[in-house]
Order: C-alpha cells, then sequence, then structure tokens
C-alpha cells in the first residue's frame, strides 16, 4: 500500500514538470523605452510600401537612426485577408511585395520592422483582427521577420484583457523570434498593474491628436487628448514603470503642426516621463527645427537613462510646474514646463527643491550640500552651477507653452 502511495505521488510530480511552463515575455527588448516611428499619426490608414521604404531611408540619412530610432511600425490597414489555412496576407496594392520584403529592406539598413495588430475580431480600423489567430498570426510575424507588434484592443467585447495578452505573449514567445509587445488598451483595465510580466508596455491614455491642451471629444462617445492630458494622467503611474516595462502616454506628434516651442515641451516631457519616442511626423519632409528637437541626443540620453525611473511632477508654482528626474550616476534631469498661454518670470533657488524621490528611487537632490554643474539641454550650453545658498540664484523667463530644461550632474 505504502509503495503504491509512493509511486502515485512520484507519478504525479513527474507529470507536474512535464506540462509546460508558462511562456515568459521576451526579455531585454526594452531595456529603455522603445524608440522609432509609426505611420499612424501622419498617415493613418494611406500607407503602402513607398511610403515605409522611404521613411526607412530618411531614418538613415537624417541621423535619427544612429540616434537610437530604430523601430518602423506600420500601424493599422496593412492587412489583406488570411488565406485558406487562416494566415493572414498582406494587401497586396499596399504591399505589392510582401510583408517579408519590407523587413528585409528595413534589417539591411539597421533597422526594425514594427506591424500592429488587435486582440478582438477586427482592428479600429475595421482589418481582421488576430481573436482565435493569435498562434498563427504570430507565426506569420515570425516567418516575416517582424521585431514588434503593437496590439489593440477594438471589437472585443466579452474579452478578459489580461487573458488576451497573455496569450499574445505566449504565442510572440512560441513563435521563436524575440518580438517586442507594446500594449494598447488605453490603461482601461489598468495594465500597469498586471502587466510587468506580459508586456513590454503598455498605453495609460487615449490616443493623442496634435494639440497641446485640449480633449478632441467624438459623438461615439470617446475622446483624444491633448499633450497636456497625457502629461497629466501618465504622471500619476511613474511608480509602474522601469527597466523591460514602460508607460506609454502614445506617440509623438512632433513635426506635425504644433508650434515649435510646444514641440520642444510635448518632447521634452516624453523624455522626462521615460516614455516610449515613437514619432509621428513625414520624416522624408520635416523642418530643421523639427528635426533639431526629435534629434537632441542629450535629451534622448534623458530618456533613455539606464537608471530606468520615470521623472517626478515635484510642484506646481506660479503658474509653472518642476519636474525631476533622477539619473545613473546620481545625475538629474530638471525641467520647468510652462503650460500656460503667456511667458512667466521665475526667480531660482536651488533650495527649494531639496526633494526625496521617496516613492520609487530613494534618491535626493541634496541642493543644500552638493553643487551640481548646470547644463541646458536646449541651448547646449553651461550655466554654472548650482548654489546651496538659500536665495535666488538665477532669473528666468519660461516661455508659453515651453520648458526650461538641465541636465544638473556631479
Ligand atoms: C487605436 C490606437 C491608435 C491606432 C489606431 C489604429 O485607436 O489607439 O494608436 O493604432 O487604433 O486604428
Amino acid at each position: 500500500m505504502r509503495q503504491l502511495r509512493f509511486v502515485a505521488v512520484v507519478g504525479c510530480m513527474l507529470a507536474l514538470m512535464a506540462m509546460p511552463a508558462k511562456a515568459q515575455k521576451w526579455e531585454h527588448l526594452a531595456d529603455t523605452p522603445q524608440m522609432g516611428w509609426s505611420t499612424w499619426n501622419k498617415f493613418q490608414g494611406n500607407i503602402s510600401e513607398d511610403i515605409v521604404k522611404g521613411i526607412a531611408d530618411a531614418m538613415v540619412e537624417s541621423g535619427l537612426r544612429d540616434a537610437g530610432y530604430t523601430y518602423i511600425n506600420i500601424d493599422d490597414c496593412w492587412h489583406g485577408q488570411r488565406d485558406g489555412n487562416g494566415f493572414i496576407q498582406t494587401d497586396p496594392v499596399k504591399f505589392p511585395n510582401g510583408m517579408r520584403s519590407v523587413a528585409e529592406y528595413l534589417h539591411a539598413k539597421g533597422l526594425k520592422l514594427g506591424i500592429y495588430s488587435d486582440a478582438g475580431t477586427n482592428t479600429c480600423g475595421g482589418m481582421p483582427g488576430s481573436l482565435g489567430h493569435e498562434y498563427q498570426d504570430a507565426i506569420q510575424y515570425a516567418r516575416w521577420g517582424v521585431d514588434y507588434l503593437k496590439y489593440d484592443w477594438c471589437n472585443t467585447t466579452n474579452i478578459n484583457p489580461r487573458g488576451a495578452y497573455q496569450l499574445i505573449s505566449d504565442a510572440l514567445r512560441s513563435a521563436g523570434r524575440p518580438i517586442f509587445l507594446s500594449m494598447c488598451e488605453w490603461g482601461n483595465s489598468k495594465p500597469w498593474k498586471w502587466a510587468r510580466e506580459v508586456g513590454h508596455s503598455w498605453r495609460t491614455t487615449p490616443d493623442i491628436w496634435c494639440n497641446f491642451d485640449s480633449l478632441r471629444v467624438f459623438e461615439a462617445g470617446y475622446s483624444q487628448f491633448g499633450v497636456m492630458q497625457c502629461i497629466a494622467f501618465n504622471d500619476s503611474l511613474r511608480q509602474y514603470a522601469g527597466k523591460g516595462h514602460w508607460n506609454d502616454p502614445d506617440m509623438l506628434e512632433v513635426g506635425n503642426g504644433m508650434t515649435e516651442n510646444e514641440d520642444r515641451a510635448h518632447f521634452t516631457m516624453w523624455c522626462m516621463m521615460a516614455s516610449p519616442l515613437i514619432l509621428g511626423n513625414d520624416l522624408r519632409a520635416m523642418s530643421e527645427a523639427t528635426r533639431n528637437i526629435i534629434m537632441n541626443k542629450e535629451m534622448i540620453a534623458i530618456d533613455q537613462d539606464t537608471l530606468c525611473v520615470q521623472g517626478l511632477h515635484y510642484c506646481d508654482r506660479d503658474g509653472l510646474q518642476f519636474w525631476f528626474k533622477p539619473l545613473a550616476g546620481g545625475d538629474w534631469a530638471f525641467t520647468i514646463l510652462n503650460p500656460t498661454r503667456h511667458d512667466i518670470d521665475f526667480a531660482l533657488n536651488w533650495q527649494d527643491f531639496n526633494l526625496t524621490d521617496k516613492a520609487v528611487s530613494g534618491l535626493s537632490t541634496d541642493f543644500d550640500t552638493k553643487v551640481y554643474k548646470v547644463y541646458n539641454l536646449w541651448t547646449h550650453k553651461p550655466e554654472g552651477k548650482t548654489t546651496t545658498k538659500n536665495k535666488p540664484d538665477r532669473k528666468l523667463t519660461v516661455k508659453s507653452r515651453d520648458v526650461i530644461s538641465y541636465r544638473l550632474s556631479l
């Protein structure tokens, strides 16, 4: 009898060991926030192989690839039909040479290919969704040489988001090719609370539109966020971001029609928040001003900093917002954001900003004992040092809808 029980217990243990372990998401694809470009903000569904290849050429020629922007992401509306076996095909008119040839073109240029699907029956643009075809789609993407998947949330009635995103994460893992998973369910089910091991980034907000500070409300009952609305919402979630898993307040609108000041503030704040930097403008025809903003390598370094901490909105004063981001090696990024419609003069006393980032990094600015070198991240010039004296150290004018942004280094 005892022997029998022993055999049964060992049998159960062996059976458990033989069960497939839950797949882990691909590691090290998001040690810092992802950088690249997407078709959506500028072109929506009006995309083609020529546009994608032209953007890839511009990415390389402009120096953006070497500044770190490596993903070229094809968003909604690249799809054709499923074939007789259920495998998704590319739209033969928009992409006459197929998706694998796009991947090969990008890879030959040192770039990576991103693609888009949806957890529901159909994508937001009405194309075939992945529901019921998750493993098949992951296999197809891997065959094509895809490196990144944005997975959307339209047409998902009665679908559980945790289950749906875990399923596609497992499918991508099983397909055998490292593919970044960018989750896009607009923050509805608070993915920051459960998706750390599932995806590499999650949208925290509804869609952005090219506007600095207003909501665009649609009759259908949903709204799009301006830059300030994205910041306000994303700000409350900083403790959930970190190496490998980032809050995503949506793609950039720099170069799509806001003023230069607004574009600079938008880009700076995405870097302060360690957000994904996915460009959304037409790189083939951008102004020098746009290029200077998105190519600011010192600002990109704030976003990509290896301490991996999302910036802290420390306080508001005189209409200004004061943001601090602790950086590797004891440095800090410090940004004053003026969201108002008028320029604001401000006398800066470092002692007003002795803070400890209790919630995330535990680090302190210690302006009463430490002296930092001050480097202006937009004029690209040193501006002296901080002082331990408790009195105004410098007079600043922060332009309307603009920023002053410093790197403080020891
Ligand atoms: C949703 C997403 C957008 C974009 C569109 C495509 O609205 O949030 O970012 O991908 O779908 O239809």
